[in-house]
């Protein structure tokens, strides 16, 4: 055996060209469970032709069979060989041929990273970050750029399909009953972006055809009885390519384009170029078995992937720390896309809902880290909501500052001057400023710096000198590693309502002493002005305005920042829920009221005091439901985006006290005509359509049930019931399901039966079934999530089994947080269970301990405990031994 070498901590600072450059890759697969051979043949092109230092080769879990250089054999006991690595030495300073014999054992590899065995039945891959290492010996990192091709040979009858990257340029049958097929990749590309896959699948095929004329064959593959849930990806897919041709103007540049859906895959999906592999629950979609959020998931998902074609396949990332290069990137190029194809509002307000909950918590607790973090031990313990989502926010901020022209002009200095090579976040930073000629270097701070910055907004009216003065201090606080932060560029979007609820024109603003005139992008009167926020403390003044105004800060959510604005009172809040032209900050003003209104309540809860919901918030939400008797606000209001209706009839009940939360939220359904609500959005045509009318209108349904069965009365009970049966797609059936769910009982349980019994072989559908049970607030239910790891629906071995089980039930309060540490218990024991198939998603399941010093003393203790249970156990993997010590450090 190898000698085993220790867990490191790798460091961007560390960065260094490697001394050997591959030219081209031929793999040779002979695949079977048990044992798989891989030759690869490499071109090897020395940096330096007067040295040959030694070419380190990273390997895991590879047998080597043999290593010839130019030819010859190596003698295996001269090549130095661990755990980890394989070194050459002595080799040539010419241009040289290595070819590396190995065998791997895809059957007993339930990471599901390198190559291996789907539960369906057919190979697979999975490389990125670095699974290739477990599939050969190379150097497996994004700046070894090199042509591959594929020979896969398999038994025909098991793996009639045999597919890699790039084109088919040969195939044909074998003894033995194998068969082969070569693929040849004419893009040079990294490692991580290899794949293959060999199975029985069948395909719904398409074309499209690009602006310059050319037809690409589009294949989606499945097992045979899915093809006809491929519909809606085949369309997501078609809708990608072409608004990436409109809008970047960037083409797909080959003759083919592959999907495969995998039943078993860690994360969403793979943007392997010209074969990408997809977690099955994002491909697969019909209107009886996925709601509206699986449909919209799919759409983004089939989006994103195809735009990593250009962002991150064509330009790539020079090391793992760029990893927001080509994610945030690619991630605001998918929101923006969905933005395009249904509701802006309604995106923009689901992505920030997100990016608050996740990624600001992440940003305040033991594993926050920037946007392009400085160390790691396992690099996909960074594939964060961090670097995904926070790097979106990012990169919109350039589109913020710069304009969509402005923005443009920088994609396509990027694209120009960086296609074909693997570069860094600088690299795309200096294109967006060069294409504008633009001074943004504090910006730069945005990739180093870790934690969400608070952005104090104050301000005041001078009705003499007709200005108005906004004082903005920003303040980031300390991180792990990183106690002191400098002020960073935030991009600050205002608009000034009047006191008929307009936007007053935004003439001349004094910033800083120096006098500005605004104008929006088009050259015609500026109603939302970008205030660029660089200092710590800095003041801007408008001029010439006739009143004083509500000020609308933040628009569309300018900035990922925490905006504190001590001037703006409750009426200006429900005066902007009322009038704001810009729909987010409407959405955003109904939240702060309802925050506020929860957190005055909270207490008097406490105290048994009687609870009353201010009649002003009331009437707000009336009218944003449509149902409000004031003229002016319902003009505005009819208006309103049909989804942002429904995201802006929530209240964040989330934070609050269980009676505070039951007591509002019966005021509600009574004051805002719910059963109406209910009846009017409800569909007379049982034909399903996934477009934004339609998921707008069974959204506000869908949460005007929900709060009417929060009630718990005989009627809502009923009424809820009567929606269950009557469901004719998945969307309306499972809304009425979780609505029934609220409330234990024997309705519950039944609902609960029926449901399973209805959808048993549809794997998909089960999942929210087991969702539903585990992010029950139902007290003691850790027994029956002990009850549910024993249920044949359940697999520890499929990650989609996990997220849906173990996942949702670390987001509840009463069960995960119960007082005995019980739920905290269950999660040690499952992680380390799971950490013995697959590292990767048990130290996502253990990242739910990892704030614990935000819990109360006692939790503390018991939660501390059991990452000290984790930390210390022998055998742990990388994954979840990077997450337990940073969460104790
Ligand atoms: N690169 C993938 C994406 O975001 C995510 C991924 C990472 C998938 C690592 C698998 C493994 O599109
Ligand atoms: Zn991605």
């Amino acid at each position: 055996m190898a000698v085993k070498e220790a867990p490191k901590e790798i460091f961007l600072k560390d960065y260094k060209p490697t001394g050997y450059h591959f030219d081209t890759v031929e793999l040779k697969f002979v695949l079977s469970e048990k044992k798989t051979t891989v030759v690869s043949k490499i071109r090897v092109l020395p940096r330096n032709s007067s040295e040959s230092p030694p070419l380190v080769l990273d390997g895991r879990d590879v047998k080597l069979l043999f290593v010839k250089i130019n030819g010859e054999e190596r003698k295996l006991e001269e090549v130095e060989l661990t755990s980890r690595h394989l070194t050459l030495k002595s080799l040539p300073v010419q241009p040289f041929d290595l070819e590396i014999g190995s065998e791997i054992h895809p059957e007993t590899n339930l990471s599901l990273e390198g190559l291996y065995k789907s539960s369906s039945g057919m190979f697979c891959t999975q490389c990125e970050a670095e699974g290739f290492r477990k599939i050969t010996f190379y150097q497996d990192r994004p700046d070894v750029m090199a042509k591959f091709t594929t020979r896969i040979e398999a038994d025909k009858a098991q793996y009639p399909v045999l597919l890699s990257n790039g084109n088919l340029i040969d195939s044909g049958d074998l003894e033995n009953g194998f068969h082969y097929a070569v693929w040849e990749d004419p893009f040079k590309k990294p490692c991580y972006l290899f794949a293959l896959v060999a199975g029985q699948l069948t395909s719904r095929d398409d074309t499209f055809k690009t602006r310059s004329g050319r037809d690409v064959q589009l294949r989606i593959w499945t097992p045979a009885q899915d093809v006809p849930k491929t519909e809606h990806a085949m369309h997501a897919l078609k809708l990608s390519m072409k608004w990436d041709e409109d809008v970047y103007g960037l083409e797909y540049d080959l003759d083919l384009f592959n999907i495969v859906a995998v039943p078993d895959f860690n994360m969403g999906a793979m943007e392997n170029k010209s074969l990408n592999i997809f977690n099955s629950k994002l491909v697969l979609a019909s209107a009886e078995t996925a709601t509206d959020v699986d449909y919209a998931a799919i759409l983004g998902v089939i989006g994103h992937e195809y735009f990593h074609n250009w962002t991150g396949n064509r330009v790539t990332c020079r090391d793992w720390f760029q990893l927001s290069l080509k994610e945030g990137l690619t991630v605001f190029r998918d929101q923006e896309f969905s933005s395009d194809m249904g509701s802006r509002p309604v995106k923009r307000i689901g992505d920030v809902a997100l990016l608050r909950t996740a990624q600001f918590s992440e940003d305040a607790g033991p594993m926050a880290h920037p946007v392009r973090p400085h160390s790691y031990i396992k690099m996909d313990n960074f594939y964060t909501v961090t670097v995904y989502e926070k790097g979106a926010e990012v990169v919109r901020m350039y589109q913020t500052l710069l304009g969509k022209d402005g923005f443009r002009k920088g994609m396509d200095l990027y694209f120009e001057r960086h296609d074909g090579q693997a570069v860094t976040c600088e690299d795309f930073f200096a294109a967006m400023r060069d294409a504008n000629s633009a001074n943004l270097s504090v910006f730069l701070r945005w990739y180093s710096q870790a934690g969400t910055p608070i952005l104090t907004v104050s301000t005041a009216y001078d009705a003499a000198a007709r200005s108005y003065t906004v004082k903005c201090k920003q303040e980031i606080p300390s991180t792990p590693g990183q106690p002191v932060k400098e002020p960073t560029l935030i991009p600050l979007a205002v608009g000034l309502l009047n006191s008929k609820g307009e936007d007053m024109v935004l003439t001349e603003l004094l910033d800083g002493g120096s006098l500005k005139s605004l104008k929006d992008t088009a050259g015609g009167p500026a109603k939302t002005a970008v205030l660029v926020v660089d200092k710590e403390e800095q003041e801007f003044t408008f001029l010439n305005l006739p009143e004083k105004p509500v000020p609308s800060f933040l628009r569309n959510f300018s900035a990922p920042v925490r905006l504190v604005t001590p001037t703006v009172t409750d009426d200006d809040l429900l005066f902007l829920l009322a009038h704001d032209s810009d729909e987010f900050n409407r959405w955003e003003a109904g939240q702060t009221m309802g925050r506020k209104l929860m957190l005055d309540l909270i207490p008097k809860a406490q105290r048994n005091e009687q609870l009353a919901v201010p009649s002003a918030f009331v009437e707000g939400m009336r009218r944003i439901c449509g149902k409000g008797t004031n003229t002016s606000w319902r003009k505005r209001t009819d208006g309103l985006d049909g989804g942002c209706r429904s995201r802006c009839s929530t209240y964040c009940p989330k934070i609050c006290d269980k009676r505070a939360c039951v007591e509002t939220e019966a005021r509600f359904p009574e004051n805002c005509e719910y059963r109406l609500i209910v009846t009017e959005n409800r569909s007379s045509d049982p034909h399903y359509t996934f477009d934004h009318k339609n998921k707008a209108r069974r959204s506000l349904k869908n949460l005007a049930l929900g709060y009417l069965c929060s009630l718990d009365e005989a009627d809502t009970t009923e009424l809820a019931l009567k929606e269950y049966k009557s469901a004719t797609n998945m969307t309306d059936q499972f809304a009425a399901l979780s609505s029934l769910c609220q409330n234990p009982g024997d309705v519950r349980d039944e609902a609960l039966a029926n449901f399973y019994e209805q959808w048993k072989d549809e794997t998909l559908v089960v999942n929210k079934w087991l969702v539903l049970q585990s992010m029950s607030d139902i007290p003691g239910n850790v027994k029956n999530m002990r009850r549910l790891l024993d249920h044949p629906s359940f697999d520890m071995k499929n990650p989609n089994k996990v997220y849906s089980l173990i996942g949702p039930f670390c987001r509840t309060a009463v069960n995960f947080h119960a007082k005995d540490g019980s739920g905290y218990e269950f999660l040690a024991e499952v992680t380390l269970q799971l950490d013995k198939m697959n590292p990767q998603v048990a130290s996502r399941m253990v990242s739910s301990l990892s704030r614990w010093k935000r819990f109360d003393e006692g939790r503390q203790s018991l939660a501390k405990a059991q990452l000290e249970r984790i930390a210390k156990t022998d055998g742990l993997s990388e994954n979840v031994f990077e997450i337990a010590s940073k969460s104790l450090a």
